[in-house]
């Protein structure tokens, strides 16, 4: 499985090669963490490789006043210690802040000297009055953001205007139906980039290239020969600064609900017509709505939620979730979760998909295991297989990304032993390049128009209509999460979801 080539199929004929047209970025949240962490690095990573057009613009904009060059001073530092490039190209950086502003909006005159910045751009700059508008503030400020693009007019009234709108979309099917009305009275739905950050990432994309541009797979990707589906997303940190949101959300707002049920979406999805945004949705879609919905008399053998208390990751000690800052003493948040789903459809019916999240767990990965049936014949004694596991591919999404095909091998000894082995496929060290960062593919595609890789409003829906009623039984619970101890794989009670079926999660 190792390949030898330096080409990146990802990036050299499945996706579209066009530059985008000249434009107009706008960051509301401009001054945030995340334009500070993620999206001006990525900017800035995308000029260093030519890869916006030559008549481009930045606008950030925020409550709080900035100047230009303010912006720029405090976003070059940002840059300086976040890009993936290292050090920062002085020269780029230059050019690069020459076409970056920042506009405060605390209010309407504030959106009306947007507008009139913006036109202004237009015309000193050549941006064709095309506009990327970019929600990067806290999502409670959304919908407000929206209507004042529609009343103060900063589409431009020539050129095309789409709007990418971070995580969390909604926090139920409820508010996230209401909050696409309101962007629908401003934008068409297909101009609507609803960022969920791990399509972007080249391993979730090499899930599609995996099994439809191969032949090999697909034969064997149905319930006939998969026993069942792993889906793990374990995080070594905490909470973090994140407390605020976090105590809203948890895991399963902040994970299950997007990123755990696209990596299955991909994973389950029947073969699309076309790679394009309408057929890839249309099938993901499809398994979302064939995802059965978890009764509440099912709920306790389907789903568990835990919550960390103290204990150690790398040999520190660190609090429990109850103890870090700005959390409840008695929060009920869920810091872990783990589900047993099925797709109810031809090709999956029966085949569980186990899925699991959690914070402060002993290691940082992300990843698909698709384990396969035994031999149907036991040829070897039961002492030679003792060292047999089960066929498994795995699709590592981070970090060290890559697939590993586990089978069982003879052990050079005199007489059969068997084994399991891996044979591995390394992404970076066959083609030898630093992978983009997510949201440099991400922010080049929504300046192309290519939406592949954003949900689109029924996806969402489904997403919301899946995790909804579980979230509503465990708050109407008496019961509070499982504990578990930070470092450990979570509470017992989630090994015995899946033990309960005879089969136990992977050793990630
Ligand atoms: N940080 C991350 O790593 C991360 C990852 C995934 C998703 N997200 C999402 O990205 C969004 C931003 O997160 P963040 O961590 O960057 O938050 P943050 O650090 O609190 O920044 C929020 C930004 O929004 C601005 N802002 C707030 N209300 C505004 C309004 N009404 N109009 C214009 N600007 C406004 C703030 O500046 P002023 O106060 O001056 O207005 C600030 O620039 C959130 O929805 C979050 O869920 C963040």
């Amino acid at each position: 499985m190792v390949a030898t080539t330096i080409v990146n199929p990802l990036r050299e004929g499945l996706r579209l090669a066009r530059t985008p047209e000249p434009s107009t970025i706008v960051i509301f949240g401009g001054s945030g963490d995340l334009t500070q962490r993620k999206l001006m690095p990525a900017l800035y990573n995308l000029a260093l490789q030519r890869l916006l057009p030559g008549s481009f613009s930045i606008v950030g904009s925020a409550r709080q006043p900035l100047t230009d060059d303010q912006y720029r001073a405090e976003l070059h530092d940002a840059v300086g210690e976040h890009s993936r490039t290292k050090p920062l190209n002085e020269e780029v950086w230059k050019t690069f802040a020459e076409h970056l502003f920042f506009v405060p909006t605390p209010d309407d005159h504030g959106y009306d000297a947007l507008r009139e910045r913006l036109d202004h751009l237009d015309v000193e700059l050549g941006t064709n009055a095309n506009r990327l508008f970019y929600l990067a503030t806290p999502p409670g400020s959304y919908a407000a953001i929206v209507k004042a693009i529609g009343v103060h007019g900063l589409r431009g009234r020539t050129g095309w205007a789409r709007i990418v709108v971070e995580k969390p979309f909604g926090r139920d099917r409820q508010s996230a139906r209401e909050l696409t009305e309101t962007i629908h009275q401003v934008f068409r739905e297909d101009e609507v980039f609803r960022i969920d950050h791990y399509l972007g990432k080249e391993t979730v994309q090499n899930i599609l290239v995996m099994r439809f541009a191969n032949g090999i797979f697909e034969p064997i990707w149905n319930r006939q020969y998969v026993d069942h589906v792993q889906i793990t997303a374990a995080e070594t940190i905490g909470v973090e600064e994140r407390a605020g949101y976090y105590e809203q959300a948890g895991a399963m707002r902040d994970i299950v609900q997007n990123h755990l049920l696209q990596l299955l979406a991909l994973v389950a999805m029947e073969p699309p017509a076309a790679f394009d945004d309408k057929a890839v949705r249309d099938e993901k879609v499809k398994v979302l709505r064939a995802l059965r919905a978890i009764r509440a008399e099912d709920l306790p053998d389907h789903a568990v939620r835990g919550q960390y208390t103290h204990g150690f990751i790398e040999g520190v000690a660190v609090p429990g979730y109850r103890e870090e800052p700005g959390i409840a003493k008695d929060s009920r948040t869920e810091t872990y979760v783990a589900l047993k789903g099925f797709v109810d459809n031809w090709r999956w019916e029966g085949t569980p998909f186990y899925m699991r999240t959690g914070k402060r767990l002993p290691k940082r990965t992300t990843e698909i295991a698709i384990q396969f049936r035994v031999a149907p014949h036991q040829l070897f004694s039961r002492e030679a297989s003792a060292g047999l596991d089960p066929n498994a591919l795995v699709l590592r999404i981070q970090p060290d990304e890559g697939v590993s095909l586990k089978f069982g091998a003879k052990v050079p000894v005199q007489g059969i032993r068997i084994r399991s082995v891996n044979m591995d496929f390394d992404y970076g060290a066959s083609f030898m390049v630093d992978a983009p960062d997510a949201y440099e593919t991400l922010i080049l595609d929504a300046l192309r128009g290519d939406a592949t890789l954003f949900t689109r409003r029924d996806e969402v829906d489904q997403q919301w209509a899946f995790v909804d009623p579980i979230i509503a039984a465990w708050a109407a619970s008496p019961e509070p999460p499982y504990f578990y101890e930070a470092g450990s794989w979570g509470p017992p009670e989630a090994d015995a979801l899946i033990e309960q079926d005879g089969r136990e999660w992977r050793k990630a």
